[in-house]
């Protein structure tokens, strides 16, 4: 997972950049580098592999200068690879870049600047930016509005840091949408930059985080912030607490929220080193998957608990449609009890966070015993599940603190959109050009999911006005009816609200009973194919004078007309839409919890990790 570190003051940066990146090692990463300004040069050191080959090559050619640059890397375009490692260099050798997130247009801006003469020395999204940036420098443009102007033509959500020979008085940061963080460190005549507090934290307690949008310019005595649009704006300062846990908070009051909010990071990292935007492919190594293998399988069973079922009866559509195979979503600790039917044509795949749930691992044992393919889609690694699969797909989400799950929710729906994707095209099921469109959607996905973030102070007036609700009642259909299952758990688990969810089609057979004024109704009702189903669910809740809540697509008139409240989506492709009606959902149970004052992190009750049967 992609980290960024930055220094400017009287000190060597060089030592400084490494410890920070070594901060930010538990993020997984697979090649590093640094730049720094030498004698008015930009030197640039880089490797493929671990922060001790970085290490190794830089006491191998020391470097050091007062202000740099450095990058861990992740790869998502091209592969873990010295000439692919950050920084990237311009053409002119005056300018450098270090980048976390994608760069959703960087097919077109390739060709673009290609036909513009500028010749590429990596394969990766990234090396864009330096040449956009080189583009609008000059002519009475420095650094500052070169970087500006850059970030008007490219799409999608990103942190980045960028540094000019030219202009060795300053490092320039942004921050698009939620690509992870950018913070911004205060020192005495020395100033630091991170795209993760523990990067900085050995120097510095007092920072300040950009807000999606913003630029920070910094010098050594100090920071200017700006908008896009270049209007300054007074950044509140932050001091962060000596405690630990408190201090891996950050900005977020709890670590469901930053959780939450990690979540456009966690799904670039999902992206990353699996799919091949070019060539409209995926690629998952760690399952081991052959192609005769793909078309033997008769029958796939998904098992898992809680949130991580939720997930895999999103699977179920996914993979059913793109690779025409039978899924069975069988909750862990019933499928252990039941003799399962499964053979050596069969996948058992075991979807846990934790990977080590009691009840998924003796369902993967259950399943081997009985001659079937094991495979699982796990957070932690190294844990029982990731080590009892045949193959499996680790998520990328990074450790998750809360007890709610959240960001390994929509990783693993990521990862079994990828799964189905692979599937059918190994099984001839898939055609060329529809699987290119599935593949290319990707790239939209860690924007949308910060569009939706960018709408918290919305849901969170939603929350203030439900914060005293009993009951509420979780409606979806088709792909989205796990959505209203997850909704449904993350409002139980952390407020304590009993609610419920249904297959909207099911109200008519008894739920809709229940609804009256003091009955919410939640409605998942983005424009997917079951839309119009939708809608005349909520018309049926609306007569019957429930409260209704809708998650609905923007600019759509007919759903909000009906609604009391209204969550925005922005459009999204139908079959990653879950992954993006699921966000509101997360926000508003955590402040709904959060004003009624309960303990979000650590809920009455519950484990993270649950070990027992
Ligand atoms: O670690 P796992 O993903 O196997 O855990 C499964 C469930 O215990 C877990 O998803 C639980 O439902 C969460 N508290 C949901 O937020």
């Amino acid at each position: 997972m992609c980290g960024i570190v930055g220094y400017i003051g009287d000190r060597d940066a060089t030592p400084i950049i490494l410890n920070g990146l070594k901060r930010l090692e538990y993020r997984g990463y697979d090649s590093a580098g640094l730049a720094v300004i030498q004698d008015g040069k930009i030197e640039i050191r880089r490797d493929a592999g671990k922060l001790a080959q970085l290490s190794t090559l830089v006491n191998d050619q020391p470097v050091c200068g007062h202000i740099g640059i450095g990058h861990t890397r992740w790869a998502t375009h091209g592969a873990p690879s010295a000439r692919n490692a950050h920084p990237h260099l311009g053409t002119t050798g005056k300018v450098v870049v270090v980048h976390n997130g994608i760069v959703e247009n960087f097919l077109e801006l390739r060709e673009e600047l290609a036909d513009e003469g500028v010749a590429f020395n990596s394969d990766t999204d990234s090396e864009i930016l330096v040449h956009l940036i080189e583009r609008y420098i000059g002519g009475g443009n420095g650094l500052v509005e070169g970087v500006r102007l850059a970030l008007k033509d490219i799409k999608g959500a990103h942190g980045l840091v960028v540094m000019s020979s030219d202009e060795p008085d300053k490092i320039v940061a942004a921050r698009i949408g939620n690509a992870g963080g950018v913070v911004v460190g205060f020192g005495e005549g020395e100033m630091f930059i991170a795209s993760d507090v523990p990067a900085i934290l050995e120097h510095t307690r007092k920072t300040i985080f950009l807000e999606s949008s913003q630029m920070a310019v910094l010098k050594k005595d100090g920071v200017a912030v700006q908008t896009l649009d270049g209007k300054r704006v007074e950044s509140p300062i932050h001091s962060i607490s000596w405690d630990p846990v408190a201090a891996e908070k950050g900005e977020y009051r709890h670590f469901m929220q930053k959780e939450i909010h990690e979540q456009v990071r966690a799904l670039t990292d999902t992206l990353a080193g699996r799919v091949d935007f070019e060539k409209g492919q995926i690629r998952l190594p760690e399952l081991n998957l052959t192609p005769e293998f793909s078309k033997r399988v008769e029958k796939i069973i998904i098992t898992a608990c809680g949130t991580a079922a939720h997930a895999g009866m999103v699977g179920k559509t996914l993979i059913e449609r793109i690779a025409r195979i039978p899924v069975e979503v069988d909750i862990a600790s019933e499928f252990r009890y039941r003799e399962p039917l499964v053979n050596e044509n069969t996948v058992v795949l075991a979807i846990s966070q934790s990977g080590e749930t009691a009840d998924t691992l003796a369902a993967m044992e259950e399943a081997r015993h009985r001659g079937a393919v094991v495979w699982s889609i796990v957070n932690a690694i190294g844990s029982q599940a990731m080590r009892l699969a045949d193959g499996q797909i680790s998520m990328q989400t990074g450790p998750e603190i809360g007890v709610a799950s959240t960001k390994a929710f929509t990783a693993p729906l990521v990862d079994l959109y990828m799964l189905a994707v692979l599937l059918g095209e190994l099984r001839g099921t898939l055609p060329a050009e529809e699987r290119r469109k599935l593949v290319s959607d990707l790239r939209l996905i860690p924007d949308l999911v910060g569009k939706c973030l960018n709408r918290e102070k919305e849901v969170q007036q939603v929350a203030r006005a439900m914060k005293d609700v009993k009951n509420m009642l979780y409606l979806g259909r088709g792909i989205n009816m796990p959505i209203a299952y997850e909704g449904a758990l993350k409002l139980k688990e952390i407020s304590y609200i009993h609610a419920e969810a249904y297959p909207a089609g099911e109200m008519k057979h008894g739920p809709i009973a229940l609804v009256d004024q003091d009955m919410p109704v939640l409605a998942i009702a983005p424009r997917d194919p079951w839309y119009e189903k939708m809608l005349s669910q909520i018309e049926q809740a609306k007569a019957r004078g429930g409260n209704v809540l809708v998650v609905s697509t923007e600019g759509d008139e007919r759903a909000t007309k009906l609604a009391d409240h209204t969550f925005w989506v922005t459009e999204t492709p139908w079959m990653l839409s879950p992954v993006i009606t699921v966000v509101p959902l997360q926000l508003f149970a955590y402040h709904i919890a959060s004003y009624r004052g309960l303990d979000v992190d650590q809920p009455r009750n519950l484990a993270k990790s649950v070990t027992v049967e």
